[in-house]
């Protein structure tokens, strides 16, 4: 048994030893179960923002083609980004990943854009939470004024989240240690506790799914060509 762990550790170590040259055993040797990397954990939250963004697709062709539709696509998608992105996933980027770019003097442009399109996110989520009420949305002027905002909200956020995935969070490596990325990795896990709740990855992704289901775009094999 102790063998086999050692040897499962040496693996572990063999495989990551590039990234993790130098660094002592007990840091080097994560246990897969016991949680994923800070980087790693903001793009599965980025996937839960990726399918709110399919429902407002799909929200907004059923505008366009008079297919069926409830008010509820809309407000309840905004409600969920707005306590599960804007209040969660974004609020760490802005306490932990940015300043610690802002600090180490790198991708500080990158920054002020990311952190200035959060503010005109929670602007536009404010707006769709407001046009989506059920007497606005019996509106045909507002209903429009809804499309407007939600074609705005994914036009900005497919960009937006790309970015910070291909350039930003592979950037962290570059300004913290792998010690500190663990760090960050488990102040983020607490912090999904305290503002989320208990299992409250796996909630928002229930509520996710419970919405595709309502709209019948939840079966992926229906998107294969
Ligand atoms: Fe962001
Ligand atoms: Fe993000």
């Amino acid at each position: 048994m102790e063998g086999e762990q050692s040897v499962g550790r040496r693996r572990m170590l063999a495989a990551g030893v590039g990234l993790l040259a130098g660094l002592p055993a007990a840091v080097a040797a994560i246990d897969p179960e016991e949680g994923v990397t800070a980087p790693e954990d903001l793009m599965k939250e980025h996937g839960v923002l990726n399918r709110c963004l399919l429902i407002y697709e799909e929200g907004l062709a059923r505008l366009r083609d008079g297919g069926a539709l409830w008010p509820g696509v809309f407000a309840h998608t905004a409600r969920l980004i707005r306590s599960f992105v804007e209040d969660y996933h974004e609020r760490n980027e802005e306490r932990y990943l940015f300043p610690a770019f802002r600090r180490a003097g790198k991708l500080v442009d990158l920054v002020e854009t990311l952190e200035a399109q959060h503010q005109a996110g929670r602007r536009l989520t404010q707006q769709i939470l407001a046009l989506a009420a059920p007497e606005a949305f019996r509106d045909a002027g507002r209903r429009d004024q809804l499309a407007t905002a939600c074609r705005a909200f994914v036009r900005m956020y497919r960009p937006h989240e790309a970015r910070e995935d291909t350039v930003l969070f592979p950037a962290l490596r570059t300004i913290l240690t792998a010690r500190q990325v663990l760090a960050l990795g488990e102040r983020m896990e607490a912090d999904e506790q305290k503002v989320l709740g208990h299992e409250g990855f796996e909630r928002s992704l229930a509520e996710v799914e419970s919405i595709e289901k309502a709209l019948g775009i939840f079966d992926l094999a229906q998107f294969t060509p």
